[in-house]
């Protein structure tokens, strides 16, 4: 059994954010990572930051509009909270050498981003998540940091006298070994739940697995339902071409090689929000403007300099999977799931109200700054403000009510030992292969919990997800062995797949409103009436599965703030 003061699981930005408060504050600090950290889906994030650093712009307009790019479900403390500490989280990170994409006169660069009434997003080329990842990966090898690296989360546990959670249990990948870690503090930092859908930009490691199995410890998620769909998703592969490309001018547009945004947002085009973006082309698609269910991506007005300056990567990209060099044609693109605005329901530091001790942070958490719909580049800005802020307040929880290490029931880690031998135990006879069961999970979820919902579609989507946890009792897996048995973890993975799968489907079903990313065609218009308020998705042991619950959405007074109807 390992023991530290705080055990953060997840090594990307969020999670090497806050190590770095642990440890600089003097506390032993350990990080859980299933991958190399450097292979944290952070590393993806390809068009910025945003923080509110011209002199001509400020925080309450970035506030202003993420909140309403948030469809008015966002919780307001938060959203002012993670604007006003933007410009310091930014300058943070160039103090530790980030390299900064930078203007003539050696400020950090900035460009537009959708949603966004400034250029507001810093960037380094088109590589931003890239760059930040390494800076903050020099700091964690300059200060010593302890890391369990290729390590699968198993289980996350509970003091069973205190209700307390207690730490985790973890699989060494490259033995099998099981190993019980206790903490005072725990962070979930483990990213979303992008790969519950076929076609997505995400790193195949997003499966949901620290919000699902902190969800069987206790602890609440909220808003589940809202997914993100980027609207530039390669068409063939899913990989995300960066919203930065249109931040930089490129155009949308159709087979008739003509732009189609005006239709529907006459002022922002195709700088509107995703949400926004994504339903139009998916509308244009079944309109019969697509070619092959995609729509293009046009940057060849910007020419070939800007191109290789400002966007390398998504050149070559577009070069390797689609087969297409922009400087010259325009690159076929989809709407493709990005980003799930859902997570370990949290207070404003970072807190789990239902599980004391258990902190979630990034695309893990649901502190609440997207609400409906995340406006591109806060993504990375809530990694390393709330990275900040929750590594602080778990600094000051060890260092006062929490000051105690918990204690783990013998139950509780025999029980997540039995898992992993009950799974290695059983035979092909009768069973049914985890892939097969995660393709008929994903694709279900494409096709009937995508852009445009309706109930008769999310039901038979539900359908989908209950047969597959049924199934998932008989399947087997042919590798037996301890050493790198990527056959059992991915079969563990998709445990977590099946839980993420229910309660967005659920919450889905049960919101019957449209609001940012969730479009209901059978209730086409918001109902703050109603449905201003968060799902909450709690685990049920007696049924196995997951119920939903309300909380309201947390407000400030901020007159600006009342809703109104969202235009772009
Ligand atoms: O389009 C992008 O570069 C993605 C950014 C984000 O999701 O924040």
């Amino acid at each position: 059994m390992q023991r530290h003061d705080i055990l953060i699981i997840g090594a990307g930005l969020a999670g090497m954010r806050a190590a770095f408060e642990g440890i600089t504050a003097g506390l032993d600090t350990a990080v859980v990572t299933k991958v190399h950290p450097l292979r944290s889906h952070s590393c993806a994030a390809q068009g910025g930051v945003n923080a509110a650093i011209n002199p001509k712009d400020n925080w309450e307009d970035h506030a202003y509009d993420t909140v309403k790019g948030a469809d008015y479900i966002g919780d307001e403390d938060s959203i002012d909270i993670m604007c006003r500490e933007a410009p310091q989280a930014v300058l943070d990170l160039d103090a530790m050498g980030c390299p900064f994409s930078r203007e003539e006169d050696g400020t950090i660069a900035q460009r537009p981003f959708g949603g966004a009434n400034f250029p507001r997003t810093a960037y380094a080329a088109d590589r931003t998540g890239h760059a930040m990842l390494h800076t903050l990966w020099e700091q964690a090898v300059k200060l010593g940091t302890t890391i369990y690296q290729e390590y699968h989360l198993l289980k996350v546990l509970k003091d069973p006298e205190t209700g307390r959670c207690a730490g985790a249990m973890v699989m060494e990948i490259a033995t099998g070994k099981v190993e019980t870690i206790v903490a005072k503090a725990v962070l979930i930092a483990t990213g979303g739940y992008g790969r519950v859908y076929a076609s997505n930009t995400n790193a195949m490691i997003n499966t949901g697995d620290g919000v699902a199995l902190a969800m069987r410890a206790g602890a609440h998620a909220a808003d589940l339902e809202f997914v993100q769909f980027h609207p530039t998703g390669l068409k063939s592969s899913g990989l995300l071409i960066s919203e930065g490309v249109r931040g930089e001018g490129a155009y949308l547009i159709g087979k008739d090689g003509q732009r189609f945004m005006q239709k529907y947002a006459p002022n922002k085009l195709e700088l509107a929000s995703r949400d926004v973006v994504s339903r139009a082309e998916t509308l244009e698609i079944m309109n019969g403007n697509g070619v092959d269910g995609a729509i293009f991506l046009d940057v060849r007005h910007l020419g070939r300099d800007l191109i290789l300056e400002r966007l390398p990567q998504i050149r070559q990209l577009a070069i390797d999977f689609e087969g297409v060099d922009p400087i010259h044609e325009p690159i076929p693109v989809r709407p493709t799931c990005h980003y799930t605005m859902g997570g370990i329901r949290t207070n404003t530091l970072g807190m789990s109200d239902s599980l004391p001790g258990l902190f979630a942070a990034g695309e893990a958490a649901c502190v609440s700054v997207h609400g409906a719909n995340r406006l591109g580049a806060n993504s990375l800005l809530e990694t390393i403000v709330f990275g900040k802020v929750t590594g602080k307040e778990m600094v000051r929880f060890v260092n006062n009510e929490g000051n105690r290490m918990p204690k783990t029931s013998t139950d509780e880690v025999a029980d997540a030992q039995r898992m992993v031998a009950d799974l290695k135990a059983r035979t092909k006879q009768g069973g049914v292969r985890p892939a097969d069961l995660r393709k008929k999970l994903t694709e279900g979820m494409q096709h009937f919990v995508g852009v445009f919902r309706t109930e008769d579609h999310l039901k038979e989507g539900l359908k989908v997800v209950r047969e597959v946890r049924k199934d998932f009792d008989r399947v087997y897996i042919d590798d037996k062995s301890d050493a790198f048995n990527t056959d059992l973890l991915t079969t563990l993975e998709l445990r977590n797949l099946i839980d993420m799968a229910e309660g967005t489907v659920l919450c889905a079903i049960e919101r019957k409103e449209s609001r940012g990313a969730h479009a209901r065609e059978d209730f086409p218009t918001r109902d703050d009436a109603n449905w201003r308020k968060h799902s909450l998705a709690v685990w049920n042991h007696n049924r196995g599965g997951i119920e939903v619950d309300y909380e309201a959405v947390r407000t400030t007074g901020n007159a600006r703030y009342k809703p109104v109807e969202r235009k772009y």
